[in-house]
């Protein structure tokens, strides 16, 4: 479906609709409040932990994404990464058939392909393709917001002066994304090796010598396993999507994809 063109030039004090105000969309709208006209989420289907979130960051609520993608003249996504595409979906849908669409900025951790998938239910230029590589930020120097597309700019203009350091790395779709994808085999693919190293020490019946000889050859396995497992058990299911669209990256630029299926299947585990 492809909803309406648009005229882009951004109000001084732009509405900014944040689906959905998780640890690093609270983060986002907050830092976006000195310059916007108001940041605005959506309220339906959405848990008391993110409720809460969207209060203490002082952010508007509004009924559902029908009304918020109606009323902001920019929409991040900030989600799930397997829920990327359906949210665009939503926001499409919404605002089909006005004559005016919000710039969108996906700043989920998929696949360039689903970038582009994304930047296809638009019209040409309305999507911003946005990578977040650090924690949420509620002071400067902790994480970088990467972008490309033809609006990157725009959207780099917006957060000046926040907490959230921007880098545009060109105006092409999908480049920020690729590089989360790299950047992710080191975070979160690497780690989950020692995952699947115990799973198969402990059935294998050899995890007691493992854990000897690691040891014996400098290696802190508890440590190592220990902050990868604590890591899994808070974020694991939603590492899984990323793994895989990780791996789609991957496998589209022609390298072996294994290495993030086989973390994606880890994390499903954990
Ligand atoms: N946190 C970080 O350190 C970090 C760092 C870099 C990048 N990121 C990226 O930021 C994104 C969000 O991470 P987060 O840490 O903010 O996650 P989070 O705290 O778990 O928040 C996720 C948000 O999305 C909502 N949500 C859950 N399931 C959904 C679905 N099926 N459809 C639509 N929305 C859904 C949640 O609402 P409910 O409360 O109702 O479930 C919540 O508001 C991810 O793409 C991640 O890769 C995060």
């Amino acid at each position: 479906m492809m909803v309406g063109v648009s005229d882009w030039s951004l109000p001084a004090r732009p509405v900014i609709g944040i689906l959905h105000p998780g640890a690093m969309g609270a983060a986002l709208g907050s830092a976006l409040k000195a310059r916007a006209g108001a940041v605005i989420w959506a309220d339906a289907g959405r848990s008391q932990a993110t409720s809460k979130r969207a209060e203490l960051a002082d952010l508007i609520a509004v009924p559902d994404v029908r009304e918020l993608a109606r009323r902001a003249h920019v929409v991040i996504s900030i989600c799930p990464p397997g829920a990327a595409r359906e949210v665009a979906e939503q926001v499409a849908h919404a605002v089909a058939g006005l004559d005016r669409t919000p710039l969108y900025v996906d700043a989920n951790a998929v696949s360039p392909a689903t970038v582009a998938s994304i930047g296809g239910l638009f019209p040409d230029g309305a999507v911003v393709d946005g990578a977040v590589i650090g924690p949420p930020a509620w002071e400067a120097g902790t994480t970088v917001l990467w972008l490309s597309g033809p609006r990157a700019t725009t959207v780099e203009a917006l957060f000046a002066g926040t907490p959230f350091a921007t880098r545009v790395l060109g105006a092409e779709l999908g480049t920020a994304s690729a590089l989360k994808a790299c950047f992710a085999l080191q975070s979160k693919a690497l780690p989950a090796i020692w995952l699947a190293l115990d799973e198969a020490a402990r059935t294998l019946g050899v995890d007691g010598p493992l854990r000897e000889e690691l040891a014996r050859t400098g290696v802190d396995y508890p440590a190592e396993l220990g902050a990868v497992a604590a890591r899994a058990k808070e974020k694991g299911w939603r590492w899984v999507a990323e793994m895989e669209e990780a791996a789609d990256a991957l496998a589209a630029a022609g390298v072996p994809d294994g290495f993030s299926r086989a973390a994606a299947e880890m994390y499903r585990r954990a």
